[in-house]
């Protein structure tokens, strides 16, 4: 779209509360560096949270989150709309790279297949939203969408870049969504997937996430008894994300991971490796 309409695109980046850690510095500085993007980065992260306050179930979360980022273009729109008022431009479409798994995935067809979860891009949009949508890669799947970028010239780390959900941690960390919740699963992940980059292995799987799970586990540390949360770690290798298969990672590869994890991160005192395929997992949590 930079390339096809120049200064008529405005590159928005929304950061919801619930990004990894530094990811929306690092997003910025990919796209501005890596592309030319003029990036801004529009910090909604109170916004978001206090919707998401009490709420636990996944459904509810996602559609939060979804009408959250309409409403937050939408009024990020009309700024524009006013600051540019001598030109006479109209904010009028929205641009989102919606992959065809989330259309099959959000939307019941007839018949046997149900809606697995409502991806916030799809069936997480606002009813009476202004903004007419642009989705260019919506029959795609993300073998293809890499193929085409490889093509335009991307940058190769921003192709192989692994997919993180629009919802965020917000879906990996089950139940409620706390600014401590946030503090731990942010916290974890980062060890896991600094720990995978360390190792050279980033490229070899599709996607690498720690979620925060809602349950508590006994445990030891010294002499004291602990009652503390459990983290899950999840690698999968897919081509489409339809389905997928567990990575196969070597036993001290986890053992560095699992015992850094429980050592810096407060809060946790127990890590598992999930070993379910998709079908009939799926690959985030919730
Ligand atoms: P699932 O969990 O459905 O995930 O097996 C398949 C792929 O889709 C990503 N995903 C999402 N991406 N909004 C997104 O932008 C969503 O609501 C959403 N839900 C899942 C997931 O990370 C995986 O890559």
């Amino acid at each position: 779209m930079h390339e096809a309409i120049g200064h008529r695109f405005h590159a928005i980046l929304v950061d919801n509360g619930v990004l990894r850690l530094n990811e929306a510095e690092i997003v910025h500085e990919t796209l501005t560096k890596g592309l030319g993007i003029d990036l801004t980065v529009i910090d909604a992260s109170e916004e978001f949270l206090s919707k998401l306050k009490g709420v636990s179930d996944p459904e509810k979360k996602r559609k939060i989150i979804g009408n959250t980022f309409i409403e937050v273009f939408e009024r990020e729109g009309d700024k524009l709309e006013k600051a540019t008022e001598q030109s006479g431009a109209k904010i009028e479409f929205l641009l989102q790279g919606t992959l065809y798994p989330d259309v099959i995935e959000s939307i019941s067809f007839k018949g046997p297949s149900a809606t697995i979860k409502t991806h916030h891009n799809v069936g997480g949009l606002l009813d009476d939203m202004k903004l007419k949508l642009i989705e260019p890669l919506r029959e795609l799947f993300k073998d293809e969408v890499r193929a085409l970028g490889r093509l335009m010239g991307i940058p190769a780390d921003l192709v192989m870049r692994h997919p993180f959900p629009g919802p965020g941690l917000a879906i990996r960390i089950l139940g409620e969504v706390t600014p401590e919740q946030i503090a731990i699963a942010r916290a974890a992940d980062n060890i896991f997937i600094q720990e995978i980059r360390a190792h050279g292995i980033y490229d070899r799987m599709s996607q690498a996430f720690a979620a925060l799970l809602p349950v508590r586990a006994v445990g030891v540390m010294g002499d004291q008894r602990t009652y503390e949360q459990v983290i899950a770690l999840r690698a999968v290798e897919t081509t489409d994300f339809m389905t997928a298969t567990w990575y196969e990672f070597e036993a001290k590869f986890l053992k560095v991971v699992s015992s850094r994890i429980i050592n810096e991160v407060r809060g946790v005192n127990r890590v598992v490796y999930d070993v379910s395929t998709k079908p009939p997992a799926t690959i985030e949590w919730e």
